[in-house]
């Protein structure tokens, strides 16, 4: 690999940070440590992983080097630490997490400068760069993560530029940065797409960055169905909840004059009805779909609908689809990063939202969360069968 392309890895990598360094600008110390909610860590902790997942894969792993604080790796283990309990570890804080973020990263440098990163490296953590662009989708992701927390936070408001919107608005227009997918113009158009019956070819191929649950990429045969033009709306959602007496999404509460608001970031704003919904559980999408006589669509279907929809990237949505394995799958470069959540309690979620980094985004991109939660930024699209 030419020194231009660790150039622009470099330069990659300083953007993810400048961007996480941003986020979390306007808040101080006590902030980043606070527990603001069981389900999701202190700032703190997602700082300080994010730092040591580089130590672990592109200081230590690649560079064959010695951890800086020796055992504390261990406290930011995602898996050995679930998020209720990040708050009593004796995890780094305040200057002390901060010249953790940059000598980590000095190091990471270093190592970069001597290592061979081309697409014959030998090493398949190092060829074509793997293990870089998983580093800055991992931090770029754990930005998102933060942007769930930060929504909780008073006063905050989401720096400019940052994702197409503030938390409780939606967006006006495409960043010129993101490229994927093609938000149209006037994403509202409603109506389904009718999707033929055949054979789709599904997942990420073997070239270029994918995480190991895309691959491989393999055939599917799937039976004509429609799926919806655009993610339901907050109107719809809303004549749902008049309806059926559903609970209305996180965030929402009624206000005698001004009828449903949002209060992300302690504000009060209204919900626009001509927005995708957010804040809603699978439990939730799966109800709303079959109130109007519709399905969730299976993620094989959304990812073979993918190229005719509108509005993707505003919210994660929702699919009928637990969180299994490829046929073929091979867990790459380890195991906890996809395999251990593979089974039935995950549901799987497709496309992106407003706080996700575009650099992530891809059709074949799995996203998974548990069925009840509603802190993400989820919304929903409807399917059904398409009439013979
Ligand atoms: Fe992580």
């Amino acid at each position: 690999m030419t020194s231009s392309s660790k150039e622009a890895i470099a330069s990659r990598l300083a953007e993810a940070r400048r961007r996480t360094l941003e986020l979390i600008a306007p808040l101080d110390d006590a902030q980043l440590n606070r527990v603001y909610s069981p389900i999701l860590s202190p700032l703190a902790w997602d700082l300080g992983h994010i730092a040591n997942f580089e130590e672990l894969w592109l200081v230590q792993t690649v560079g064959g080097r010695e951890p800086l604080h020796g055992e504390l790796g261990r406290f930011y283990d995602a898996i050995e630490n679930p998020r209720r309990t990040r708050g009593e570890l004796p995890i780094l804080r305040d200057a002390e997490l901060r010249s953790y973020l940059d000598e980590v990263r000095e190091r990471t440098l270093e190592v970069l400068d001597e290592v061979e990163i081309g697409p014959d490296a030998a090493d398949p953590l190092l060829r074509d760069g793997f293990v870089y662009e998983m580093l800055i989708a991992h931090e770029q992701q754990h930005n998102e993560t933060m942007l769930q927390l930060l929504q909780m936070v008073d006063g905050y408001e989401v720096p400019p530029g940052m994702g197409r919107l503030s938390p409780g608005q939606m967006p006006v227009q495409l960043d010129r940065h993101f490229e994927y997918p093609p938000v149209r113009e006037t994403p509202h158009t409603g109506g389904m797409v009718r999707i033929d019956a055949g054979s789709y070819e599904i997942g990420a191929s073997a070239q270029g960055f994918a995480y190991d649950n895309e691959r491989p990429r393999h055939a599917v045969e799937l039976e004509a169905f429609e799926i919806d033009r655009t993610p339901v709306s907050n109107a719809a959602y809303i004549a749902y909840m008049e309806d059926t007496g559903a609970e209305p999404p996180m965030y929402w509460e009624l206000d005698d004059d001004a009828g449903w608001v949002l209060t992300t970031g302690g504000g009060r704003g209204p919900v626009d009805p001509s927005h995708p919904v957010l804040h809603i559980s699978w439990h939730e999408a799966d109800a709303f779909a079959r109130w109007a006589g519709k399905r969730l669509p299976a993620e094989h279907e959304w990812e073979a609908a993918h190229p005719r929809l509108d509005g993707v990237g505003i919210a994660w949505e929702w699919t009928s689809s637990d969180f299994l394995a490829y046929p073929g799958f091979e867990a790459f470069p380890y195991r906890e990063y996809s395999e251990a959540f593979v089974g039935d309690t995950y549901k799987v979620l497709r496309g992106g939202s407003w706080a996700t980094e575009r650099n992530v985004m891809r059709p074949s991109f799995r996203n998974w969360d548990l069925p009840e939660r509603r802190q993400i930024f989820a919304g929903v699209r409807c399917a059904k069968d398409a009439p013979s």
